[in-house]
């Protein structure tokens, strides 16, 4: 599967100390809150694992797939799905989504929409990767991982027709493995 990767653009290593770093952050940040991480599924969900490893106070976990349908393989199309939801209320609590990556924002526009109807405490944003170039509306990110340039990228969770999620590390495949 490595081979398949044309430019290794974030190394495992430097994942994991963004992550470390991120999890200080909001351990710090949410200190005598009661926290619940909201992952959204699948592509949060390696994120999510190494994530609350490095937050070090207590905080309950929830998990939401969605969907965009239509689109391509490497576009979203921006009309979403929910294909799972939370098993728990959100109501009074703060709630810090978890997610993957940010591309046009529509799907993240979509999810913040649909949990602010179930009047959460407080409602913010954890996402690994920006890709701020390709945004589209405009959504308020309150941890970051990293920025990174307009390029379809796998590994770390992220996939391509549901591979390379297990790719320690975020690159972009070779041109040619791409199709459309
Ligand atoms: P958005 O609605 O355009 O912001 O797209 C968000 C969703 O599209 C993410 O949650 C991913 O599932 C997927 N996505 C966007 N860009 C990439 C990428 O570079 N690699 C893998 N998935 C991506």
């Amino acid at each position: 599967m490595k081979d398949d990767v044309g430019e290794i653009l974030i190394t495992e290593e430097e994942l994991q100390t963004r992550v470390a770093e991120l999890g200080q952050e909001i351990s710090a940040d949410y200190q005598d809150k009661d926290l619940r991480l909201v992952c959204i599924l699948r592509g949060a969900v390696i994120f999510l694992s190494d994530l609350i490893r490095h937050i070090t106070i207590p905080h309950e976990i929830d998990f939401m797939a969605v969907s965009s349908y239509g689109g391509t393989r490497t576009e979203s199309s921006g009309v979403v799905r929910i294909l799972m939801d939370l098993t728990t209320s959100i109501e009074g609590r703060n709630v810090l989504i978890v997610e993957d990556i940010v591309d046009t924002g529509l799907t993240l526009s979509y999810i913040i929409d649909n949990l602010k109807t179930r009047h959460p405490a407080s409602l913010r944003v954890c996402v690994l990767l920006d890709k701020r170039e390709r945004r589209e509306v405009d959504v308020p990110l309150d941890y970051v991982g990293f920025v990174i340039p307009d390029k379809f990228v796998v590994g770390y969770g992220l996939d391509y027709d549901e591979k390379y999620r297990n790719l320690p590390f975020v690159g972009v495949l070779k041109p040619e493995l791409y199709v459309g």
